[in-house]
């Protein structure tokens, strides 16, 4: 079902009824442009007469006389980039399979990005029906062609990184539309695992003794409701030749397999979307598999602690004070709270590692979905070179990202009178779960994305069903690819 082969050819050859040609079409002139060849004359046929006007997020499916054609509106020039370019191809993967097309040429227009396209065809055919019945003749996209006009090696290295990064991005969202039944943290560390031997990574992964045993209380504690024991993953990637003199970047992610909030329990109303609460750590995974096949010289570790927050006589409760790794102690107010209670363990433990950099992943906050609604990630720091590099690389993916504050001026939110910190001091909560955050990053330059409001469709697009959206993993890959750190 998620599956695309990426070809690339100069001419489109033999249409046949199982094929189709997809052509972007702009409300400004040139409508359109690229390698189009003989069909030139018939998209202008029917452009001419008006009826298609290439607005965004539109398209017309038509039979002319010798292809299917698949219009794809992409609106004015001024406003089409990677981002829009990226739509493109997922809408136009998604329409031809509901059309019943086996082979979808996609002509690249003038001065687009070759990577980009691949990488929105690939997560545009995503699909979460892994848990529904299959159908015997359920409609499947086989290929996507790109039509160029030439066919370079720098074409083909952009197609393969393309699919590298959107494969990789697919595999994250699997991971977070699995719902909580079938991933509790040891069935999670069990696919970082498996991914990390299919593509030579390290596993370091610490099973609950070891998790109590090293005083990771803020981990211990909020797992400690549930049956299912909680696990730290560490995954590595080394390239070869390197050393442990050289940098390490951290990507620490929130593991929570299921959120129920445990005794400070959530009301019912989409508790069902807590099953994502991994989808930080999912990301952090998902680049590390992507990195380990693009092969940079960087050391990158990825840190996840996962556990299953759930009530139960053998619970955290609001009051409790946990003993975190770094040796501060935590009052766990609120024990729905508690991405930030396992993350200051991940952080603490990512600079025991030895890390340098650091980056954390999380589906943190409700409160940042209300100041940042679903387009843009929250991104905390200590340290405005850092930021500004994961804001660069966040432009380069087309995953915006807003820079919200990180201060004492916070303070209150996680001050108390018998621990070190508290986890939970109000609203505007987004902001004082990062100074928390920031008290266990302290020197070292750190970025803290929530990405609470954009890790997940509310409704599907069209060129994405509800659900996980895979976003960050791009971002995670620019910063590893193309940062000077
Ligand atoms: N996992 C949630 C945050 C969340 C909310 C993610 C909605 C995605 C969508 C987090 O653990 C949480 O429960 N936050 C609470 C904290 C508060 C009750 C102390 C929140 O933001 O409401
Ligand atoms: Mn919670
Ligand atoms: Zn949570």
């Amino acid at each position: 079902m998620n599956h695309l082969n990426i070809e690339t050819t100069r001419e489109i050859s033999s249409i046949n009824k199982t094929e189709a040609i997809a052509v972007c079409v702009f409300q400004d002139e040139p409508r359109f442009s690229g390698n189009i060849g003989a069909l030139k004359e018939r998209i202008e046929t029917i452009l001419n007469d008006g009826e298609f006007k290439g607005e965004e997020e539109t398209s017309l499916f038509v039979h002319t006389r010798d292809a299917k054609v698949l219009l794809i509106g992409c609106g004015k020039h001024q406003e089409f980039g990677d981002a829009e370019l990226n739509h493109a191809a997922g809408a136009a993967v998604r329409e031809a399979r509901e059309r019943g097309v086996k082979k979808l040429f996609f002509v690249l227009p003038e001065n687009t990005s070759a990577q980009r396209l691949v990488e929105g065809a690939i997560m545009g055919v995503y699909e979460n029906t892994f848990y529904q019945k299959k159908d015997e003749d359920e409609k499947q996209i086989e290929t996507f062609a790109l039509v160029v006009n030439e066919e370079n090696e720098e074409i083909k290295r952009a197609i393969e990184r393309g699919k590298i990064i959107a494969e990789s991005a697919n595999w994250t969202r699997e991971l977070a539309d699995l719902d909580g039944r079938s991933l509790p943290p040891r069935e999670f560390a069990r696919h970082a695992a498996e991914m990390a031997e299919e593509f030579g990574l390290k596993v370091e992964t610490l099973d609950a003794e070891e998790i109590q045993k090293r005083g990771m209380g803020g981990l211990w504690g909020i797992g400690m409701g549930s049956d299912e024991p909680p696990v730290m993953i560490v995954i590595r990637y080394e390239p070869e030749n390197s050393s442990s003199d050289d940098g390490l970047l951290a990507f620490v992610g929130k593991g929570i397999t299921f959120d129920t909030g445990g005794i400070s329990i959530k009301p019912r109303e989409g508790m069902e979307e807590m099953k994502s609460d991994m989808t930080g750590g999912a990301t952090a995974l998902g680049a590390l598999r992507a990195i380990a096949q693009l092969k940079p010289d960087r050391r990158v570790i990825a840190v996840v602690p996962s556990a299953e927050n759930m009530p139960s006589e053998k619970s955290i409760k609001p009051g409790d004070i946990v003993k975190t790794l770094a040796g501060y102690t935590l009052e766990v107010v609120d024990t729905d709270a508690e991405g930030r209670v396992v993350l200051v363990d991940g952080i603490a433990y990512a600079k025991e590692l030895g890390a340098k950099k650091i980056v954390d992943l999380a589906t943190l906050t409700g409160s940042i979905i209300i100041a940042l609604g679903t387009h843009r990630t929250g991104l905390f720091s200590n340290n405005d070179d850092w930021a500004n590099e994961v804001i660069k690389a966040s432009e380069r993916a087309c995953e915006p990202v807003w820079r919200m504050p990180v201060g004492d001026d916070y303070k209150k939110k996680i001050e108390s009178n018998i621990a070190d910190f508290k986890n939970y001091g109000g609203r505007p909560d987004a902001t004082g779960a990062a100074l928390l955050l920031s008290k266990f990053a302290g020197d070292t330059p750190w970025v803290h994305l929530d990405i609470a409001g954009t890790a997940w469709y509310d409704d599907a697009t069209v060129y994405a069903p509800k659900g996980a959206t895979g976003k960050g993993v791009k971002t995670l890959v620019e910063l590893v690819l193309s940062s000077e750190f």
